[in-house]
C-alpha cells in the first residue's frame, strides 16, 4: 500500500494524457483538472451520461470556455453490447443540465475516437489513458491495436467500487458496458481505480460551491450553477443527509496521476462480472490475504485529502479565468 506519507515524498508530475469523457457534471471538472495539470493530448467523447451528441457536444463546450487548443473526437454512440444507458436522474436531459451554457465555437476534429486513441498511444511516449465514462472506447482502441496495452503507461480511471449506484454493486461507468470494461481491466495494462468508495469523499458541499462562485467569471460561474444542480440530483437520490453534496467522481483520476500525495491505494486483483443477473457491472475486488490469490492488476484508490483535491479545483478554475 502506498500511504499517503512515502505518497507525499513524490512531487505533483505533469503526466501525458488522453481524456476519454462523457460530460457530465464531473466531467467537466476533470476537463478543468486535466486542462491544467497535464499535457492533454485529447479529449475523446463517449455515450454515458447522455446521448453520444450532447456529451461531445458539451465537451466542445468546455474546450471553449477553457479556451484550450485540444483535438476533440467523438467515439461510440452505444456499448459493446446492448443499448446505451443514460443517467438522466443524475446529470439532466442535456448531461449538463443547471448553467445558462455558451453554444460551441468550434468544430469537432474527428468522429472516430477509438482510431484517435490508437494513434496518439504510438504518437506519444508514456501515455496515460484517462477514461471518466463507458469504457467503449478504450476497448474499441485495444480490439483494433492490441499494442496499445502495452504501449501505454497506464490507464487512470474513474467506475466501479466496492459498492454500486445502478444497481447493488454496479457503478454507472462499469454496468453502463461491463464487456468494454472486461476488456480493459484484463488488458494487462497498469490501471489506477477511482471507484465509489473514493470518489463518494470528494462532494460538492455548498460551502465548497461558493468558494468556486466567488472566483468570478463564466467558467467558475457555470461550474458553482452546474454543482448546484449536480448536488440537488445526488440529494434527491439518496437518503437524507448521507451526502453533503453530489460525488465529484471523475477529477480523481486525473489527480491521482498529477498529485498521487493526495491519495491512499493499495493494489488488488480486480475483474468484472458480465453475467451475472444481480452482478452484472460489479468490479470483483479481490480483499483475500490467502497467498494462492491472482497477482494484482489494479491500484485501488482508498481514500482521497478532499480540501487538498477541491483546492486544486479551485486553483485550476482561477487558472483559466482572466
Ligand atoms: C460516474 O458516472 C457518471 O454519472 C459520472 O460522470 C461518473 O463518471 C459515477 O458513477
Ligand atoms: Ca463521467
Amino acid at each position: 500500500m502506498l500511504s499517503v506519507m512515502s505518497a507525499a515524498t513524490h512531487p505533483p508530475s505533469r503526466p501525458s494524457v488522453l481524456l476519454d469523457c462523457d460530460p457530465g457534471h464531473d466531467d467537466a471538472i476533470a476537463i478543468v483538472v486535466a486542462a491544467r495539470n497535464t499535457d492533454l493530448v485529447g479529449i475523446t467523447t463517449v455515450a454515458g451520461n447522455a446521448p453520444l451528441t450532447s456529451t461531445t457536444h458539451n465537451a466542445l463546450v468546455m474546450r471553449d470556455l477553457l479556451g484550450i487548443d485540444v483535438e476533440v473526437h467523438s467515439g461510440s454512440s452505444r456499448p459493446l453490447v446492448g443499448k446505451p444507458k443514460h443517467a438522466g436522474h443524475v446529470h439532466g436531459e442535456s448531461g449538463l443540465d443547471g448553467a445558462d451554457l455558451p453554444e460551441p465555437t468550434t468544430p469537432l476534429n474527428g468522429t472516430d475516437a477509438a482510431q484517435f486513441i490508437v494513434d496518439a498511444c504510438h504518437q506519444h511516449d508514456k501515455l496515460w489513458l484517462v477514461p471518466v465514462g463507458p469504457l467503449t472506447n478504450i476497448a474499441l482502441a485495444m480490439q483494433k491495436d492490441p499494442a496499445v496495452a502495452q504501449r501505454i503507461a497506464g490507464i487512470s480511471l474513474m467506475g466501479g467500487g466496492s459498492f454500486g449506484n445502478r444497481s447493488a454493486v454496479g457503478e454507472f461507468n462499469i454496468w453502463a458496458d461491463p464487456e468494454a470494461a472486461q476488456i480493459v481491466f484484463s488488458s494487462g495494462a497498469p490501471i489506477i481505480m477511482a471507484g465509489l468508495d473514493v470518489t463518494h469523499q470528494f462532494q460538492a458541499t455548498p460551502a465548497r460551491i461558493e468558494r468556486l462562485r466567488a472566483i468570478g467569471g463564466t467558467l467558475a460561474i457555470s461550474l458553482a450553477d452546474l454543482l448546484v444542480f449536480f448536488s440537488m440530483m445526488y440529494q434527491r437520490n439518496h437518503d437524507e443527509g448521507h451526502l453533503q453534496g453530489g460525488a465529484m467522481h471523475d477529477p480523481l483520476a486525473v489527480l491521482a496521476l498529477t498529485h498521487p500525495a493526495l491519495f491512499e491505494r493499495t493494489n488488488r486483483h480486480v475483474v468484472v462480472e458480465t453475467k451475472g443477473e444481480y452482478t452484472r457491472g460489479m468490479t470483483v475486488i479481490d480483499e483475500r490475504r490467502l497467498i494462492e490469490r491472482k497477482a494484482s492488476n489494479v491500484a485501488v484508490l482508498t481514500y482521497v485529502d478532499a480540501e487538498a483535491a477541491f483546492d486544486l479545483v479551485t486553483a485550476a478554475v482561477a487558472h483559466f479565468t482572466p
